[in-house]
């Protein structure tokens, strides 16, 4: 058996044009559009080239983004003096702190300081409350969780009464999405670094969620046959014919799962594009309620 491939590129690109539309729609309306605001703090390369990616998705959407880039050496005070200033910004619908920051920064103070009406990344400890309660819903769905999710769906894959195996348990990615798969009626087990015997768990999952950060740990053989594979990570595998002497790799061993999943997604062209339609439909959503009240 050879596996559906789910294709993020061409999901997201129908969803940032629903959004494109969504937006000219609200120009026409208010004569405003959405206003996203990045923070950037220091020089990390990764988190750079996505903050950059996240600004180019805005304009082609139509979406305002206003950059803002802080030394590495910047002061909790200073961080949180901006995140502030963008609180009070009736231009800033949503504000995105790009993660990591550098360790002398006390990450949970940053996000705490953002405005839950403008946490786009819904990392806001409010919103992440209200994703593990029973009957509450976040403002915001943090943004790659919801990807994921909207990537299953749209795949057909059936989410109530199904095992669920989330590999990784980080705040970005694995916690979220192990709540929200919960919220689906899924039957959720998470897996990580201790976990006794991993490939046990996987056997069982109709529905696998890697996101570990470890270069292709999860092999064909460790799957149940018609599997929905969802391949979160981003990793560089050594590759002396590739350009740049590596190329990107998920934390799933493609050929080998594609032969015994029902369904899977390739990396890159899979999560990847869906956090970025994400974070727009946050920033969009973010704007409808500023402007006309929540829905
Ligand atoms: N770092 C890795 N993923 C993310 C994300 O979705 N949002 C932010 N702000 N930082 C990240």
């Amino acid at each position: 058996m050879s596996a559906k491939i789910i294709d993020g590129t061409a999901i997201a690109a129908e969803i940032r044009e629903e959004i494109r539309q969504q937006v000219a729609e609200m120009q026409s309306r208010w004569d405003r559009v959405p206003g996203l605001a990045t923070v950037l703090v220091g020089d990390n390369t990764a988190s750079a080239t996505y903050v950059r990616m996240k600004q180019k998705a805005c304009a082609e959407a139509g979406i305002q983004s206003f950059g803002h880039e802080l030394p590495a050496d910047a002061s909790q005070e200073e961080v949180v003096g901006l995140v502030s200033e963008l609180n009070a910004n009736p231009e800033v619908n949503g504000i995105l702190v790009q993660l990591p920051l550098p360790r002398h920064l006390d990450e949970e103070a940053v996000l705490n300081a953002i405005s839950i009406e403008k946490d786009v990344d819904g990392f806001h400890p409010v919103n992440i409350g209200r994703l593990a309660m029973k009957g509450r819903d976040p403002l915001f769905i943090p943004c790659t969780p919801y990807g994921v999710i909207v990537l299953l769906q749209k795949a057909g894959i059936k989410l109530s009464g199904a095992d669920a195996v989330i590999l990784g348990r980080s705040n970005i990615v694995g916690l979220p999405v192990a709540m929200l798969l919960q919220k689906e009626n899924a039957t959720v087990t998470i897996c990580h670094s201790r976990t006794r015997d991993l490939a046990d768990h996987l056997r069982r999952a109709d529905i696998v969620i890697a996101a570990i950060g470890q270069t292709e740990m999860v092999t064909g053989d460790m799957l149940k046959p018609g599997a929905a594979v969802i391949d979160v990570g981003i990793n560089r595998k050594d590759d002396p014919l590739a350009r740049r002497g590596y190329r990107l790799v998920g934390d799933v061993d493609y050929e080998s799962a594609r032969e015994v999943a029902g369904a899977i997604t390739p990396v890159p062209g899979g999560v990847g594009p869906m956090t970025i339609a994400m974070l727009l439909q946050n920033t969009l959503r973010a704007a409808q309620i500023a402007f006309d009240g929540p829905r």
